[in-house]
């Protein structure tokens, strides 16, 4: 992708939120926040492509995809008042035709277009189809990633300031006092991917997104998840005096070590 296409998706962007932002009342603030988050992930997503050695065109694509990835969030809220999909709409499928009804990359090279909008229509799979066209997995393990850094930062700045118990839904309305599930530890030690339903209290939540790194597509994600410090903030809101707990953040300490060695 070019400049002057990625300058186009970032006023696409930004007018497509303003537009939602300007003519809803109460949800106003959600939807700014993801504005700011889909901002914060196209940064995640730049700066993955650098530390992966991509070229400067394909940098600026991941840019423009982390713009991208979530535009199906504001129709989303606007018409169901809610983010979660399970009681509404997939939001990447949605995104992806909206992205193909604007015509907003109509100028961009065909097999890259197609990239682009499959790294939105299944930034949120539960599991990637398998049958895609094989450059696309580049792109869609990409954004996941990116997307997934961001959940971090979102979790910790609530964390910080005693908010999480406050966002509705954030760390899924679960009880914020409680020790982690023995289950789910041995899940996690296991290399298991816990699911959303084996969770019963936040600590569990915040053992859960953790475990993701095991589970990242790139390892430089990994060298951005240590740069920024992200084990050691997270669990300093975990009861890490509890031997199974601490075992726990020490093997995720050593796993992001070693990808970075
Ligand atoms: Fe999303």
């Amino acid at each position: 992708m070019n400049s002057e296409q990625l300058q186009a998706v970032r006023r696409h962007f930004i007018e497509y939120a303003n537009g939602y932002i300007d003519r809803v009342g109460s949800m106003r603030h959600l939807m700014e926040l993801k504005r700011e988050h889909c901002a914060f992930v196209a940064r995640n997503c730049r700066e993955l492509a650098a530390s992966c050695g991509w070229c400067p065109a394909d940098i600026r694509t991941a840019e423009a995809l982390g713009f991208l990835h979530d535009v199906g969030r504001f129709p989303q809220l606007a018409e169901y008042g809610t983010f979660m999909d399970a009681k509404s709409i997939d939001h990447g499928e949605r995104g992806w035709q909206a992205i193909r009804e604007s015509g907003l990359l109509d100028e961009v090279e065909p097999d890259l277009r197609d990239a682009i909008l499959s790294g939105v229509r299944h930034h949120n799979a539960h599991i990637v189809p398998g049958n895609l066209s094989a450059p696309h997995y580049r792109w869609i393990e990409l954004i996941r990633d990116a997307d997934r850094l961001d959940i971090y930062r979102i979790i910790l700045d609530a964390l910080q300031g005693n908010q999480l118990g406050e966002h509705s839904g954030l760390a899924l309305d679960l009880p914020l006092d409680g020790n982690p599930c023995p289950a789910l530890i041995e899940k996690i030690m296991q290399r298991g991917a816990p699911s959303y339903s084996d969770l019963k209290c936040v600590a569990d939540f915040l053992l859960l997104i953790l475990s993701w790194s095991y589970q990242m597509n790139y390892p430089a994600t990994l060298g951005i998840m240590r740069e920024r410090n992200i084990v050691d903030q997270i669990a300093a809101y975990m009861p890490t005096g509890l031997p199974e707990v601490g075992s726990v953040v020490f093997s995720l300490r050593k796993t992001l070590e070693e990808a970075c060695s």
